[in-house]
């Protein structure tokens, strides 16, 4: 009755709540289970970003349904942002939910499943379904745990949730609230525990971190509470790299960006959201920042830190968006030299401005706008690639690469993937990787080791 599949959907806030519910069921006494046809009670953590990511889960859960048909004891339930989003609505079309848990009501998960388990083996009132979607104040702070089991040399650490910047594309200040903040001292508790229990780098979690702390600290010294959070993570021994997402561009203010010449653990890489390259449409969208701004922010980071790698979000398709602003968008996009990029098709999300704007755009265009920037984005990742042969490169390693025996995987400062041969013994090391081969998404290379570049590393002086 107590073995849990919980399958997640969506950004990395979703996977670090699903993990943070995982170890609270552990400590529960229930087990996680890895196959979803081994468990009694299947949770989708899901995302309500996009319709199409909804769909995704709306579709599972009627597969799933017909499990619970079959077999009553079986448990089904829906967290996250679409739970939050649709709450008890979402039994018209899944009537046969057991559980709804909202974005502030994650913690709660391990009570209700007792409570729904109680019932079934008749010890309790028949609760089902059980739909907690309401606020929580303070719910921030209540999944936090460090099982010993889980231990990661890149681990997410959530540092605040909700965003209050009312993009007009945008549902998640509905799915995540509006804009609150851990206090300081726990991030770095969190931090430092789980650089004790082996984490190298973590990944700063919320939907708009560069607001963090906002109403709870003061700037000082022209440093924003953020600012002042990565100065005291970079001070934290044992720790090798601090990554963070999704930040505003508007939060990259003269202290952020000289952050990346100061705090070698920034590395070399930053994710900067910038959804479309015309400025009507980024007015439209209410992005609060003209092209050129955007273009001087990247140019900006780029003199305080030479090698930077940029990474962006992109909507094609947005209202309103004519071949005109899209060809904007392109330019853009190849004068930064984006590497990574998400591109998203524009999705209809009631609730928000966008819904009801005139000139929707067809779904044809979409596709078509969205391919054209797959195929610029394939050419400037290669090339940034194909520019690193030769080079050696800092390489935190993170585990054994996916295919391929005795192949390690990790990433440059840069946040390029590495594939290269090693002994696992290396793994959570930070090592010196000679590249000499480079595709689309990675690079391939040979540690070095006293100085020269080894083919098979085994064995190696520890
Ligand atoms: N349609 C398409 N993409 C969206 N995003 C947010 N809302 C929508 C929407 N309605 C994208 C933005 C954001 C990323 C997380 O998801 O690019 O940065």
């Amino acid at each position: 009755m107590n073995r849990v599949y919980i399958k997640t959907y969506g950004c990395q806030m979703n996977e670090r709540d699903s993990t943070a519910v995982a170890e609270m069921l552990r400590a529960r006494g229930y087990s996680i289970v890895w196959h979803e046809s081994e468990a009694d009670i299947v949770l989708l953590n899901t995302c309500s970003i996009r319709d199409q990511s909804e769909q995704k889960a709306i579709g599972k859960a009627g597969h799933l349904a017909k499990r619970k048909r079959a077999n009553p004891d079986f448990v089904l339930g829906v967290l996250g942002c679409m739970a939050q989003n649709r709450g008890a609505d979402l039994l018209e079309r899944l009537p046969d939910l057991d559980l709804i848990v909202g974005t502030q009501k994650f913690h709660r998960t391990p009570q209700h499943l007792d409570h729904l388990i109680a019932s079934m083996l008749g010890q309790g009132p028949h609760p089902s379904p059980i739909v907690d979607i309401e606020q929580e104040e303070g719910s921030l702070n209540t999944i936090r745990s460090h099982h010993p089991e889980i231990h990661k040399v890149s681990a997410f650490v959530s540092i605040m949730q909700g965003c209050d910047m009312n993009c007009a594309f945008c549902i998640v200040p509905k799915t995540r609230g509006s804009e609150r903040s851990r206090p300081m001292e726990h991030v770095v508790d969190e931090v430092r525990s789980l650089v004790d229990a082996g984490t190298r780098e973590v990944t700063l979690l919320g939907q708009i971190v560069t607001n963090y702390g906002k109403r709870e600290y003061r700037s000082s010294k022209g440093k924003t509470p953020f600012v002042q959070l990565l100065e005291k993570l970079h001070g934290v021994d044992g720790l090798k790299r601090i990554r963070f997402t999704s930040p505003h561009p508007l939060g990259f203010g003269k202290d952020l960006v000289q952050a990346f010449s100061e705090l070698p653990k920034l590395g070399e890489y930053a994710h900067l959201p910038v959804q479309s390259g015309s400025d009507r449409i980024l007015r439209a969208m209410n992005r609060p920042y003209s092209r050129d701004r955007y273009l001087r922010l990247v140019d900006s980071l780029r003199e305080a830190s030479p090698n930077m790698h940029f990474s962006t979000d992109f909507i094609v398709g947005f209202p309103g968006e004519t071949e005109d602003d899209f060809e904007r968008t392109v330019d853009l996009f190849e004068r930064v030299r984006f590497e990574m990029a998400f591109i998203f098709k524009y999705s209809k999300r009631s609730g928000t401005a966008a819904v009801d704007m005139p000139n929707q755009i067809s779904r044809d265009t979409k596709e078509r706008r969205n391919q054209t920037l797959l195929r610029v984005l394939e050419k400037q990742s290669l090339r940034r690639n194909r520019s690193l042969v030769g080079s050696v490169q800092e390489i935190l390693v993170e585990g054994p690469a996916r295919k391929g025996d005795g192949m390690l995987v990790g990433r440059t400062r840069g946040y390029r993937k590495v594939i290269f041969p090693g002994h696992e013994r290396f793994i959570g090391e930070i090592l010196d990787v000679r590249i000499h081969g480079a595709t689309v998404t990675a690079l391939n290379g040979d540690p070095i080791i006293d100085g020269s570049s080894v083919k098979h590393p085994e064995p190696m002086p520890a």
